[in-house]
């Protein structure tokens, strides 16, 4: 079991005059010159169709990226006949050469895809240089080299044994394909996804978001230079509806790696129900899903570190993520000096496309969130229980703009600290400072997610309190720090309730779920 010791990718400053940043800044003049057509990737062949989609930068809804091709139900079909046919024999393959190919993708998106793998997701999915940079390249590749810890950790796993008796464990791969639906806001999972299964000897079906399809054919890309064999990753380009119906009512499917909302996620699960008698084996079901993630204070904490977390847990990439901070508890006695503070750093927020690296906001990935955002701003705007205290300008006229937006909400089950809207519109509650422990109660209570959450206090009981009684609130819980920013390796990412069914991304717990294990005793 000897493997290069897993290390996360260093993250680079992109300042100004430095090589990264001239670099990048290529590849996007380069990537903007011209049109891509991007097929489907199936069986290893390059799969063309009639119908063109038009791919665009969200924050720049008239330049044409290119195109992809859309398939249908054959499409679909043929992929999955392409993983069971690829599947033995990959299988087979001993998981030395399975990790080679991974840990030379991971330093191929570390070296010569860095550029190329971070543009794409800037203009793709509109997101800054800093957050590409730490999504693309830097945990994509964490994920590859940590996958490959992950899957020797598993085989490390082995039985007691005695005297004339000798027990293993054989770490098999499932006896099927697994789906891999992906999302548009972070590259990394979206490249993530189909690998995990792959990487224990399975073969996927890969179905990206529609609006991260760009970044998806770079991935694809790096796969196949890095010497992924035909059929073992099948990437298609269809509708949701239809990649679910073939897949889920396959007797091969053997599981589901889905990163997403969580209605999806509900409609698969009762789907996989409905359909249990047509499978071969029980599927395995992996998926994170929505969050509502807090920020909950005490009357301890420092207004200006405070503020700056609130900022960047809830509006970095525009709040698209799915730990991103969405409702924060301010206790009554910091609230005013909080209020100046956070509007000296918004003051600060520059907002526009990214290819302008001093934007920090860029634009929300499509129409359908943008109007859904809008609408929650437009209400607070007209509530009485609410008032927007910052922000709110929304502009749709050349891209997907919507400013970080304040609500502040007077009541703390008010719609927008329970409802996960995903983008950058913040609520705030004012808890009065003696109703601490009556304030946790309802955090606890007021939304079905538990994903991400973080506690800010300088006071040691408080700090060991709150922890304690929001036990089940958030899956990754962070004292003194911003809710998001999980690194592979360091923070295992996923939730319960609500968000997910908790199985730690990147982890030896999330690799655990994508092999059936056979238990072998001989006698001697
Ligand atoms: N892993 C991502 C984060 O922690 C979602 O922000």
């Amino acid at each position: 079991f000897n493997v290069p010791v897993a290390k996360n990718e260093p993250v680079l400053s992109y300042a100004p005059g430095s090589p990264e940043r001239a670099e990048v800044k290529k590849m996007i003049e380069e990537l903007r010159s011209k049109e891509v057509e991007l097929p489907m990737v199936i069986g290893g062949k390059e799969v063309y169709t009639d119908r063109k989609v038009r791919m665009f930068p969200p924050h720049e809804i008239s330049h044409t990226l290119g195109y992809y091709n859309q398939g249908d139900a054959s499409h679909v079909e043929m992929a999955i006949d392409a993983a069971i046919d690829a599947r033995k024999e990959w299988a087979e393959l001993p998981w030395q050469h399975r990790a080679s190919i991974f840990l030379k993708a991971a330093d191929l998106l570390a070296g010569p895809y860095r550029a190329k793998i971070n543009a794409a997701t800037m203009l793709g999915q509109s997101k800054n240089v800093f957050q590409a940079e730490i999504d693309a390249a830097c945990e994509l590749a964490d994920f590859y080299r940590f996958g490959v810890k992950a899957m020797i950790d598993i085989y490390k796993m082995q039985p007691e044994s005695a005297p004339g008796i000798w027990n293993y464990n054989e770490f098999r791969p499932l006896e099927g394909f697994v789906f891999a639906l992906t999302p548009f806001n972070f590259t990394s999972i979206a490249g993530n996804l189909p690998v995990a299964p792959v990487m224990m000897g399975n073969v996927s079906v890969w179905k990206p978001s529609k609006t991260a399809v760009y970044s998806a054919g770079v991935i694809m890309e790096v796969l196949r230079e890095a010497g992924l064999p035909d059929g073992v990753i099948n990437l298609v380009f269809a509708s949701g509806p239809v990649v679910a119906n073939e897949v889920l009512t396959h007797p091969d499917f053997a599981g589901i790696h889905f990163t997403g909302s969580t209605g999806v996620f509900q409609g698969i699960w009762k789907t996989i129900g409905d359909n249990i008698f047509k499978y071969k084996t029980y599927p395995r079901i992996v998926g994170e899903t929505g969050g509502k993630d807090f920020i909950f204070a005490d009357n301890t904490v420092k207004a200006p570190e405070l503020a700056t977390a609130i900022v960047r847990g809830a509006f970095e990439y525009q709040g698209q993520k799915c730990s991103a901070a969405s409702r924060v508890y301010v206790p009554k006695s910091i609230w005013a000096k909080l209020k100046q503070q956070l509007g000296d750093v918004l003051a600060t927020v520059k907002m526009g496309p990214p290819e302008d690296f001093t934007n920090f906001v860029n634009a929300v990935i499509d129409e359908t969130s943008f109007d859904k955002l809008k609408g929650f701003i437009d209400r607070a705007r007209e509530d009485k229980d609410a008032e927007v205290i910052f922000g709110g300008k929304c502009d749709k006229s050349a891209g997907y703009f919507i400013e970080p937006t304040v609500i502040l909400a007077k009541k703390p089950d008010y719609v927008t600290m329970q409802e996960e809207l995903f983008g950058p519109v913040l609520t705030i509650y004012v808890y009065a400072d003696e109703k601490m422990d009556e304030t946790l109660d309802i955090l606890d209570e007021t939304s079905p997610y538990g994903l991400t959450g973080a506690v800010f206090s300088q006071n040691r009981y408080n700090i060991e309190k709150i922890t304690k009684r929001l036990t089940n609130a958030a899956g990754n819980f962070y004292i003194n720090d911003k809710p998001t920013g999980a690194v592979v390796g360091q923070q295992p990412f996923g939730g319960a309730r609500g968000s997910g069914t908790n199985d730690k991304a990147g982890s030896v717990f999330n690799f655990l779920r994508w092999v059936s294990i056979r238990t072998i005793k001989e006698t001697f």
